[in-house]
């Protein structure tokens, strides 16, 4: 989560850099007079294997057809902006027959060992393949490949994905004709064919240069790729960015993996049908979490309380043998003080979390499992209306008249791509539910999932967090603190300052929680 918020944070960052380069005088189209036959013959083998990738993840039912944008494109636009990223002029052929992805058509951005598509028609990222690694984000570049910090993409190098949260990104050297699968975080290679290469040691003092890590011919690795999905050694699984959908819920189980299968991929696939067991697949997923949510979640407390003994048994044990100082005496003093509090905060929790199993789930059993169909369909039949509220909102939304305004103009542009895409994961959800509701009479012939459960939807009564204990511990564990605070020696600063700092703001809670009440 982190690292997505920081990884956000660096891409909008970075957009003031593009703001910083000035123009140069516009220059004619990216001039193709400089490249030989034989190397436009390669940039196309590239762009056609984009495609072949593409076409395959479409097959696959990962992306909607309509989120393909083909080149030629025409990138006159950004002649400048190259001249000034000092951007070979094989790569800015290669720009512009490139294959480009449009997730909000496609329906993902997730691509490939946690990267994401990317798309050069785009100044922001075409700078940003300048630095694919977002390696010398807040370093003063200097224009050097072999100075420790320097720029590491050669004109002729270029980025074929961009980084999602870490993951991988694919590299294409246009004058050697390679290609490196690199995941940011272990900087090794992610090729499956390179998998027991052995790792050379780094020729180069730039830190950020890949040359040492293996990779191979451009053609081979591209069309491994194609082979990869098709044998199912790589099945797409949604990126960060994709949100939770059902390529991240059943991708890494192996679940989407014996889908493919049973549904006669790669030769023989029948995708409408594996489209729609891949919506009974999340509604069982879906149902079965369900099912057992009070067990999971007093469960989990159980384990924060466990959690916060141990921190308590430790600073302990520190006071009895670990401490030198009077400073660490009284600050491991304090540290119990705050750790009893949460100790008893912990294991009401627990009791409140015991006491819903108790009311919810005689002897474990939360839901009878011969009433499984029942709540798949109940599942299918929620997911059926939500789409449905959806679809009404859009539709509202685009019958309204187009606007004058260019930005107005763009959401209508978004929103007619999600309808799209709605209304085809519609049409599969609403086929799902027939099947399951056919299923559902012949197993439990005359039960619905209300009678069946006495729940309306598939919601848990509301898991109050606030319990009647809550304000006494607050208190408790300011009079404790106020107590510690007044033996605490006076020549302690940062101690007594730590505790008043605390005081303070524990009776601006417990005044807060006055006002509430
Ligand atoms: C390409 O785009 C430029 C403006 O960016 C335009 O002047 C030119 O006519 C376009 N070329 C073609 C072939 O459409």
């Amino acid at each position: 989560m982190l690292a997505t918020i920081l990884t956000l944070l660096i891409m909008s960052l970075s957009i003031p850099l593009w703001q910083r380069y000035q123009p140069h005088s516009p220059s004619s189209n990216p001039s193709t007079d400089s490249i030989t036959p034989q190397q436009k013959a390669r940039l196309h083998e590239i762009a056609d294997l984009m495609s072949e990738i593409y076409e395959t993840l479409v097959a696959m039912r990962y992306l909607d057809p309509s989120g393909i944008q083909r080149g030629p494109h025409n990138l006159t636009a950004l002649a400048s902006h190259f001249t000034t990223l000092n951007i070979d002029p094989a790569v800015q052929y290669l720009y512009s027959i490139l294959p480009y992805i449009d997730p909000a058509a496609a329906g993902h951005s997730g691509f490939l060992h946690g990267g994401e598509f990317t798309d050069f028609r785009d100044a922001e990222r075409v700078e940003q393949g300048r630095d694919p690694f977002y390696a010398l984000y807040g370093v003063e570049t200097v224009p050097d490949y072999d100075s420790e910090d320097g720029a590491y993409m050669r004109p002729w190098v270029t980025p074929l994905s961009q980084l999602g949260n870490h993951g991988s990104v694919i590299l294409y050297d246009a004058r050697r004709h390679l290609i490196w699968m690199i995941d940011q975080e272990g900087w090794s290679t992610t090729d499956l064919a390179l998998r027991d290469v052995e790792e050379r040691e780094p020729v180069s003092v730039n830190r950020n240069s890949f040359e040492h890590i293996p990779h191979r011919d451009a053609g081979e690795v591209l069309r491994d790729v194609v082979r990869w999905y098709r044998a199912l050694d790589e099945v797409p699984t949604g990126g960060e960015s994709d949100g939770w959908d059902e390529w991240s819920a059943l991708g890494d189980d192996g679940s989407l993996r014996e889908l493919y299968l049973k549904h006669g991929w790669p030769d023989a696939f029948d995708g409408d049908a594996f489209e729609v067991d891949v919506a009974r697949a999340m509604a069982r997923m879906q149902a079965e979490e369900f099912a057992t949510e009070p067990l999971r979640v007093a469960q989990e407390h159980r384990k924060s309380a466990e959690r916060v003994d141990s921190w308590l048994a430790r600073v302990r044990d520190q006071l009895r043998e670990g401490v030198q100082t009077d400073e660490e005496k009284w600050g491991a003093r304090w540290e119990i003080v705050r750790a009893m509090a949460q100790a008893a905060h912990a294991n009401e929790l627990v009791q409140l979390a015991e006491h819903r199993v108790r009311d919810l789930c005689p002897g474990n059993v939360c839901l009878q499992p011969q009433g499984r169909p029942l709540w798949e369909l109940q599942y299918l039949h929620q997911e059926v209306e939500e789409q449905e509220t959806r679809l009404a909102e859009l539709d509202e939304q685009l019958s309204e008249a187009p606007s004058e305004q260019p930005v107005l103009d763009d959401d209508r542009e978004q929103r007619n791509k999600e309808r799209g895409l709605l209304m085809r994961k519609l049409a599969v959800y609403r086929t799902a539910y027939e099947a399951a509701r056919l299923e559902a009479e012949q197993q439990c012939p005359g039960q619905t999932f209300q009678s069946m459960t006495g729940l309306e939807r598939l919601q848990w009564p509301a898991w109050r967090i606030e319990y009647p204990g809550q304000r006494a511990n607050a208190l408790q564990l300011l009079q404790d603190a106020r107590e510690l605070l007044a033996q605490v020696p006076d020549d302690l600063q940062r101690v007594r300052a730590q505790i008043s700092d605390f005081i303070r703001w524990q009776e601006a809670m417990v005044g807060n929680s006055e006002e509430t009440d």
